[in-house]
């Protein structure tokens, strides 16, 4: 059984002037192990599809037309809110792009990270590297030392001490590797991240997808990596797909989709990759490709 099966996903959003058809029959299935990168233009349907599967869009103004969500065989779509909050932070990790919304302002940092190790650890006490029937003293100060070494692994400096912290005192970058901290400290099987390294600075984002990468091979997981850089695709990502307008264009082994694309869209978004030798002024942007022949 896959860890995750979208199979024919149709969504439509309604806004004032009426409902739009988004995602037009999405096929995607990610097996442990596996890294997929999703990639593709502003628009086209990343964010709603790696909303969709953590199920985090409001109905109003979403509306699933077609299709299922399959998570180790149980499809989310037919699963109600505290089945959905259950499997949210424990075997659903998520980052998304707006930091703001995702930390509770009222709590220190280090008590959010607890609470999330704390709820997988009470489930699965090898998530805290303790045996089963582990004692709830024994699960708390794992827990804590597991929220000081991930905030280390995220390269917060004074993790010791930055957990104290309340999230207005830190800055944006910082509020985001907790973020990606905190998706990740739960262990959980399967990791949704949208654009999760953009905003940071190119060490730390290396560093960030060095730890995902451990975590794929450490706990067998699968990931769902939506960006737009085609370089981290190639670094660390097992598969990719490639959206255009609400569809999966092409998808595949990433060496495989990126050697031969079979898509001029796709080949597009690969010659607008600056690479080494690319002299500046020479970047090809993707406003002069017709995008309906890539269609
Ligand atoms: N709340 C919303 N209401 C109506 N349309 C939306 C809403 N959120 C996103 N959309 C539309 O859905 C499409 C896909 O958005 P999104 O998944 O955020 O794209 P991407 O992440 O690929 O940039 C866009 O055309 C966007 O305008
Ligand atoms: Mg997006």
């Amino acid at each position: 059984m896959a860890l995750l099966d979208i199979e024919n996903l149709g969504l439509a959003m309604t806004s004032f002037e009426g409902e739009t058809q988004i995602l037009h029959g999405i096929d995607l299935t990610i097996e442990r192990g596996e890294i997929w990168g999703m990639v593709g233009e502003t628009g086209s349907g990343k964010s709603l599809t790696g909303l969709s599967v953590s199920r985090l869009i409001p109905s109003p103004p979403g509306r699933y037309t077609s299709g299922a969500i399959r998570f180790e065989g149980q499809d989310l779509l037919q699963a109600d809110e505290p089945a959905m909050r259950r499997l949210r932070g424990r075997r659903i990790g998520m980052i998304f792009q707006d930091p703001t919304t995702n930390l509770n302002p009222a709590f220190r940092v280090g008590t959010q990270l607890v609470d999330v190790a704390l709820h997988a650890g009470r489930a699965d006490p090898s998530v805290l590297g303790l045996a089963p029937g582990a004692s709830a003293r024994a699960l708390k100060a794992a827990a804590k030392a597991r929220a000081v070494e991930m905030l280390d692994h995220v390269g917060i400096t004074n993790p010791a001490e930055r957990i104290r912290s309340y999230p207005h005192e830190l800055s944006g970058g910082m509020k985001q590797r907790v973020l990606i901290a905190m998706a990740m400290i739960g262990k959980p099987d399967l990791l949704i991240a949208d654009e999760p390294t953009t905003a940071l600075d190119v060490s730390v984002q290396a560093q960030i997808l060095r730890l995902m990468h451990a975590l794929v091979h450490e706990r067998d997981i699968g990931v769902l990596l939506i960006t737009h850089n085609l370089g981290v695709v190639a670094q660390i990502c097992t598969h990719v797909a490639v959206m255009f307008r609400g569809r999966i264009l092409e998808k595949g082994p990433v060496r495989a989709v990126l050697k031969h694309p079979s898509h001029a869209y796709t080949k597009a978004l690969l010659d607008a990759v600056p690479r080494a030798h690319t002299k500046r002024g020479e970047l090809r942007g993707l406003g002069g490709i017709d995008m309906e022949a890539a269609e």
